[in-house]
């Protein structure tokens, strides 16, 4: 069986929430998941995974939360090569630039961003947010 893994960062919960959903769905297709929060996680825990995700709300100005999620993709970043990454993150006002940023980054570190874009949602997800969610879980579940 093959084992989804979603590192995450969140402050306030609303990413989490995001995360748990994405974790249902790769359970609901078949796959195991596993939960690692960013602080617990190593860039050793992706080396053998084909794909995964990563979750982080929009922090500072438009940026990845940069005491533990920004050191995790700085390390991460020389291993993304052919890799499906799944993106996802909670915002409070902005306009999205953060997830924008974070998926050229994955992309130009040679990462495929399943369904070529993360799914960002304000403040805490929705019912159809965690559809989605749910769907990215499910479609990592088969690529994993
Ligand atoms: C220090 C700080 C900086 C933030 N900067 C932004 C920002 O630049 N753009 C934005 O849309 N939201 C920003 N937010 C709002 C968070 O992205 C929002 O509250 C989000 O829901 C937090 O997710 P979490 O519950 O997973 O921590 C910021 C929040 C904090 C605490």
């Amino acid at each position: 069986m093959s084992t989804v893994k979603i590192v995450y960062w969140s402050g306030t919960g609303n990413t989490e929430a995001m995360a748990q959903a994405v974790a249902n769905g790769a359970k609901n297709a078949g796959a195991d998941a596993e939960l690692i929060p960013v602080g617990s996680a190593s860039v050793a825990d992706l080396a053998s995974a084909k794909a995964f995700a990563l979750g982080c709300p929009s922090m500072g100005a438009e940026q990845l939360e940069e005491g533990e999620m920004e050191p995790f993709m700085a390390d991460l970043e020389g291993s993304l090569g052919g890799k499906n990454v799944g993106l996802f993150g909670s915002y409070g006002w902005g306009n999205q630039e953060w997830m924008r940023d974070w998926e050229e980054r994955c992309k130009g570190a040679g990462a495929t961003v399943v369904n070529d874009e993360g799914i960002a949602f304000l403040g805490a997800p929705d019912d159809a947010t965690i559809s989605d969610l749910e769907a990215l879980g499910a479609a990592l579940a088969g690529l994993a």
